[in-house]
């Protein structure tokens, strides 16, 4: 469970804590003015004593407040310049806010946001962006129920003046976050919950209601299609390959060509025959991330009812080695009808998402395709966690890609495609390979020309390398490691401001 959000005007005082916001100064704002004149003095004597509490961005103090006070307890929240606090700042001290927070015995808080606060109503709204955002958690499998000493916040009220404003626009983030709140989920399953056949169910459980339409390719549609290359990669696997396609028709009047997004779902990648180290092997349940980024998105666009035609296409697949394996040195068919040598079958994505891009072009002809992929751990190796290496064919695709990113803070990072290296995946004995020739220098850069091949001439392409931002190493014990939905939020975004029907 998440924690619920709501707005009003004035103050409920129904929570057991109120959050009193204080910018880069000890100074009253009317706030706490006023909750000092309730509290009978209290806060000017906590801010009299307390010398480490400066209202700096970030500082929060937790104090309990004596028997007859409105709240149980009043936070000093600090939230530094009042000129500094706009949309990015916001968010991230939303986060803050509950990291420090959560589990610390308080279940209801009430966030006071003080009127002279420049666009107030737009302020509050994302601070509970942030606030809902970092109140993610996976915690289904876990059967012991959190014990009475690790209460959770479970409802925030944000008390600001123009609170219909950050209503409405809380509600849009609303739906931006149910999708990565969803690919999230995706990615942290495991994977012997989340196998291809039980992944395409779950996709049309929780898009189809919400007037997505869904279609389902099972093994046998596949190998009738000629998706040599895709199923190739599943033979291995007890668990059949899917491939699911999802199609959002927002703006009905349109017969312009959709726009398409694909997305690699490996669901768990052994690495096959060209079998991967034991150590750190779990960490492969992530890599289906790039389709959990599409069907997000599909959410997202469906909650918010975007107007626009998109179609997604994930494909579904479990690389393992077995006597039915494919093997290094096998060549297979693509439904492109290139001819594929498999040189080492832990570049299995490549094959994947060939035939996923493939498909989507001859059946749907679409304006522009952006695909999604932990495809190297050479892109985690040049740019790590902080930004995702995209591709793109075009100039004007890439500028909008960097907009979005640089507005929602999934940031992105242009890397270079070169027919040098589209050469270089060029086969000896087929029409292409899946591993560089030259051998595994950039190696990201390389599996990027390896799906160029698969991109018909003229039609705006990005690639986005998400192995580095798809799974992250948080701060928090309780989840070491989990899954970030990258992707979502800056495609959602890419959409909203660049390909929609006002
Ligand atoms: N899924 C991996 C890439 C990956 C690695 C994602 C680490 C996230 C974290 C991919 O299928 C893979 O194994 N790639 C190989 C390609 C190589 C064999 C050319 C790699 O990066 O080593
Ligand atoms: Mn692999
Ligand atoms: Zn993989």
């Amino acid at each position: 469970m998440t924690v619920n959000i709501s707005f009003s005007k004035a103050p409920h005082k129904k929570a057991e804590a109120a959050v009193l916001c204080f910018y880069d100064s000890k100074d009253q704002a009317p706030s706490v003015a006023s909750m000092n004149y309730e509290f009978s003095g209290f806060l000017d004597h906590v801010l009299k004593k307390t010398k480490s509490f400066k209202g700096k961005n970030g500082q929060i103090e937790i104090l309990m407040l004596p028997e007859g006070a409105p709240y149980n307890y009043v936070i000093l929240f600090g939230c530094g310049k009042k000129e500094d606090l706009d949309k990015d700042a916001a968010e991230k001290l939303g986060g803050k806010l509950f990291a420090a927070l959560d589990g610390k015995n308080i279940e209801t808080v009430e966030l006071l946001i003080d009127n002279d606060v420049p666009n107030s109503g737009e302020i509050a709204a994302y601070l509970a962006t942030g606030f809902k955002l970092r109140s993610y958690k996976f915690e289904q499998y876990q059967t012991k129920k959190a014990d009475d000493d690790s209460v959770k916040i479970s409802e925030a009220n944000f008390v600001v003046f123009d609170s219909k404003i950050s209503e409405q626009i809380y509600t849009e983030q609303l739906c931006v976050i149910d999708g990565m709140f969803f690919a999230r989920d995706l990615v942290n399953e495991p994977p012997n919950e989340l196998y291809p056949d039980a992944y395409a169910k779950r996709i049309r459980d929780e898009l189809k209601p919400l007037g997505v339409e869904i279609e389902i390719f099972d093994d046998k549609k596949m190998k009738k299609l000629g998706m040599g290359a895709l199923m190739a990669v599943g033979q291995g696997s007890d668990n059949a390959p899917r491939m699911v396609i999802m199609r959002w028709k927002g703006d009905k009047n349109s017969t312009d060509a959709p726009l398409a997004f694909v997305g690699k779902g490996v669901t768990f990648d052994t690495g096959g025959i060209s079998l991967k180290p034991g150590a750190g092997m779990e960490d492969m349940k992530m890599d289906m991330g790039g389709s959990a980024a599409v069907v997000g998105l599909m959410m997202a666009l469906a909650r918010r009812k975007a107007k626009v035609n998109v179609v997604g296409v994930v494909g579904l697949v479990e690389n393992m080695p077995s006597a039915r394996a494919y093997r290094p040195a096998d060549i297979v068919k693509s439904y492109s009808g290139k001819t594929i040598e498999v040189l080492n079958t832990d570049a299995e994505g490549r094959l994947v998402l060939a035939d996923a891009l493939s498909y989507v072009q001859d059946v749907y002809k679409p304006s522009l395709i952006v695909d999604l992929a932990t495809l190297t751990g050479a892109m985690m190796m040049a740019l790590g966690h902080e930004y995702c290496g995209t591709f793109v064919t075009d100039n004007i695709l890439w500028e909008q890609m960097d907009n979005a990113g640089k507005k929602t803070g999934e940031r992105l990072w242009r890397m270079p495609l070169d027919e040098v290296w589209k050469k270089d995946m060029e086969g000896t004995i087929s029409d292409v390979q899946n591993m560089a020739k030259s051998g595994r220098w950039a190696g990201a850069c390389t599996a990027a020309a390896f799906l160029w091949h698969f991109i018909e001439d003229g039609t705006p392409w990005a690639h986005m390398d998400i192995a580095g931002t798809a799974w992250i190493k948080s701060d928090r014990d309780t989840y070491p490691k989990f899954g970030t939905g990258f992707g979502v939020r800056v495609l959602d975004r890419l959409i909203a401001e660049n390909y929609e029907q006002m």
